[in-house]
């Protein structure tokens, strides 16, 4: 805001104008007063009244110092600062009460005030008040021997000392401040209300890369810096902070780098406002959040992705059997088109051979035996053409058919062999059987081939979900590792408590194992405790990351953690076995914990298994609120909690396992 700090120093030098003028006028009746008291007969009662008058209610002292060496007037408001009445004044040698260690700067000035006649000087020092202590004077010093005709030097003053001594708290506090800043990596910033600029610490540099000189002190080069998606409403936010009443300013938005990328940055700041309540100042910090906003948006789409990957499983669960759904079909052969037997054989791509996959009507198990070569005998001719084929005398035709076996058993008379085609790929072969000669009509054929088409949908079906299944198990292979990644990514928020997540999960798989819990609920246990506390994403940071107490309120929200997670994982078909954990770890034995109140065995095994391993590990490290425990301590308490927050059997074995480690000392 370039115009406006311009504007405000021009109103500055105008108002210092507007004093010396004054100071000026009141120089020159006084003069004349002095020229009254110098002798002339014609004293003017009315002027030395006047001068009084103006002198008596000033709040500035006013003093003429004569060029004999002596005080040859003393203002009333002189012993309102000084404390010596004007008598005393008048009497005194003002060298004699002036610091001296002031002297040697002060005196060579007034010297050479005295060789200029017309000019003026504002110079500060010390006087000792007639209490002792030593008084902040400034004081404007005039000659104005050519003008006025005045003898001597006049000094127009007044009593700096609180201002001094604010200046020299404020000194001190800048100091301690740039310490502090230099301790965190924080950027500082304050901003002047009166004048609009900006100072920003040398972290700047650190955190955004400027270079000290490329941090504008302009308003606007925060404004300019601030990601245009942002922009609108971080500004106009701090515009009607600034216009309103509150003190406290707290707000996310994306920061431009010297590099050009964005930071993400939490930006807190205090104004300090005057007793009217206009801002005078306010103070700030920016810390970079890039990385905690990035493993937040990292745990989102895993989050999405894990949703997708539950579509695909209902899918899956409400998808037919294959074997199933053709012995239906089977069935129906046989009781609409009257027929005694009927086989599927299923085209096997790697070798290209029929492979028998389910019958009907039978008698013998040979049929299961079938196994074509594409384009052998008959039924390999029907794949091989995929055309239809009636054989209405099986007898005669025994020698090509083949499967000697088969019909020796079954004495079938009467053969058709239907190729099954979906999509135009075969898939396999439907075989009728029939133990007389059949005299099929056209609506017959047509039943049959429907149906056939059906068997050939079924089979692609059936395909393309085993393709599904294998693909799932590879995703869900995937996704294992992909939890590992979000775990690391809620540590990464919860700075404190970082490798936490992997340190209980390897604790809790051991325990488990000891108790000889299986392979299989391993791998539950193991996503659970890798997820205990994503319900914390629901948990505003403030809250989180308190460095303090929880209030009621807070904590109330804090508990809702458990809830959150079951809300979250819930409908993740997945992830649902592994539920016990992050919905049940702190419900407590005795029934006094949350979300439910659940008691003793009504709380899953998982989870009274990681109540503990998460307390012991939570207390040996340090938190936002308080210190880490001794393990020495942490044991002790564990101990004391067997049976009232913790299952007692659980704790036996935690104990066991924990002087194994030899975590515990002898
Ligand atoms: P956390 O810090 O990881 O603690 C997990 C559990 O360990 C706690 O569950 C509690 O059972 C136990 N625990 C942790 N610290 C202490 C302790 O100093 N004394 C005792 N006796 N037990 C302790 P809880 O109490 O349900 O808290 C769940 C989560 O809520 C905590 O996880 C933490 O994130 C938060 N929290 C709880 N109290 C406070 C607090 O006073 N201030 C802050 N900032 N957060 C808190
Ligand atoms: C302002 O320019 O008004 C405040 C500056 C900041 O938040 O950095
Ligand atoms: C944590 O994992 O940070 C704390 C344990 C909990 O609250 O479940
Ligand atoms: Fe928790
Ligand atoms: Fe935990």
């Amino acid at each position: 805001m370039g115009p406006e700090s311009q504007k405000k120093n021009h109103n500055n030098t105008g108002r210092k104008q507007t004093q010396e003028a004054r100071n000026i006028g009141v120089i020159f009746k006084f003069s004349e007063v002095l020229y009254d008291r110098k002798g002339a007969e014609t004293a003017c009662a009315e002027n030395e009244q006047r001068f009084r008058a103006l002198t008596e209610h000033a709040s500035d002292g006013v003093v003429i110092y004569g060029s004999s060496g002596r005080i040859e007037y003393t203002s009333p408001a002189t012993s309102r600062i000084l404390g010596y009445s004007e008598g005393e004044i008048l009497q005194s040698d003002p060298i004699q009460i002036t610091h001296p260690d002031d002297l040697p700067n002060l005196l060579p000035m007034l010297n050479e005030l005295q060789q200029t006649p017309g000019s003026t000087i504002t110079t500060e020092y010390r006087m000792r008040h007639k209490d002792g202590s030593w008084r902040w004077i400034e004081s404007n010093v005039s000659n104005f021997s050519k003008i006025a005709g005045i003898d001597g030097l006049v000094f127009n003053f007044r009593d700096i000392t609180e201002r001094k001594q604010a200046e020299e708290t404020l000194r001190v506090s800048e100091n301690r401040f740039r310490l502090a800043t230099k301790a965190t990596n924080d950027v500082i910033w304050e901003w002047n209300a009166k004048t609009h600029k900006l100072l920003w610490t040398e972290n700047a540099q650190v955190v955004f890369g400027y270079l000290p000189e490329e941090v504008g002190p302009e308003e606007k080069w925060w404004d300019e810096h601030i990601h245009p998606d942002d922009r609108e409403r971080i500004v106009s936010k701090m515009d009607s902070l600034i216009a309103g009443n509150e003190s406290i300013w707290s707000e996310e938005y994306r920061f431009r780098r010297r590099d050009d990328s964005y930071a993400y940055i939490s930006d807190r700041g205090y104004i300090e406002r005057d007793a009217s309540g206009e801002a005078i100042r306010m103070v700030g910090a920016m810390s970079d959040i890039s990385e905690r906003k990035q493993a937040d948006k990292q745990v989102k789409l895993q989050l999405q992705r894990m949703s997708a990957l539950s579509e695909i499983d209902r899918a899956i669960s409400s998808s037919l059997d294959m074997r199933l759904s053709l012995d239906i079909l089977l069935s129906e052969v046989l009781s609409q088109l009257d027929v005694d037997a009927a086989s599927i054989l299923l085209l096997n791509e790697s070798n290209l051979t029929l492979e028998y996959l389910t019958g009907k009507g039978f008698r013998a198990l040979s049929i299961r035996q079938s196994r074509i070569r594409l384009g052998e005998g008959h039924t390999g001719q029907v794949g091989l053409e995929r055309k239809t084929l009636h054989i209405p005398n099986l007898l005669e035709a025994r020698e090509q058919f083949g499967r000697a076996d088969l019909l020796k058993h079954e004495e079938f008379r009467d053969y058709f062999g239907v190729p099954l085609v979906a999509k135009g790929m075969l898939k396999g072969v439907l075989e009728i059987f029939h133990r007389s000669s059949l005299d099929p009509d056209l609506e017959w054929v047509s039943y049959l081939e429907t149906l056939c088409g059906q068997a050939a949908i079924a089979i692609d079906n059936a395909q393309l979900f085993e393709g599904m299944q294998k693909s799932n198990l590879e995703l869900m292979a995937a996704y294992d590792a992909t939890i590992v990644g979000w775990s690391h990514a809620m540590d990464l928020r919860d700075k404190e408590t970082e490798d936490h997540t992997q340190r209980v999960t390897e604790l809790t798989l051991k325990i488990a194992e000891k108790m000889g819990i299986s392979q299989q609920k391993q791998v539950q246990i193991r996503r659970g405790a890798l997820l205990h506390d994503i319900g914390k994403l629901g948990v505003p940071d403030q809250i989180l990351l308190k460095r303090g107490k929880l209030s009621e309120e807070e904590l109330a929200i804090m508990r809702q953690h458990p809830a959150h997670a079951f809300e979250m994982l819930s409908s993740i078909a997945y992830l649902r076995p592994a539920l016990d954990i992050p919905y049940c770890h702190h419900e407590k034995w005795d029934g006094s914990g949350y979300p439910r109140g659940l008691k003793g065995e009504q709380i899953p095994l998982a989870a009274r298994i990681f109540a503990v391993v998460d307390v012991w590990d939570a207390l040996t490290s340090d938190r936002p609120y308080r210190p880490a425990w001794t393990k020495d301590k942490t044991l002790a308490f564990i101990k004391e909690q067997s049976g009232r927050h913790f299952d007692p059997g659980v704790v036996d074995v935690f104990l066991e396992l924990i002087s194994y480690s030899g975590a515990k000392p002898a």
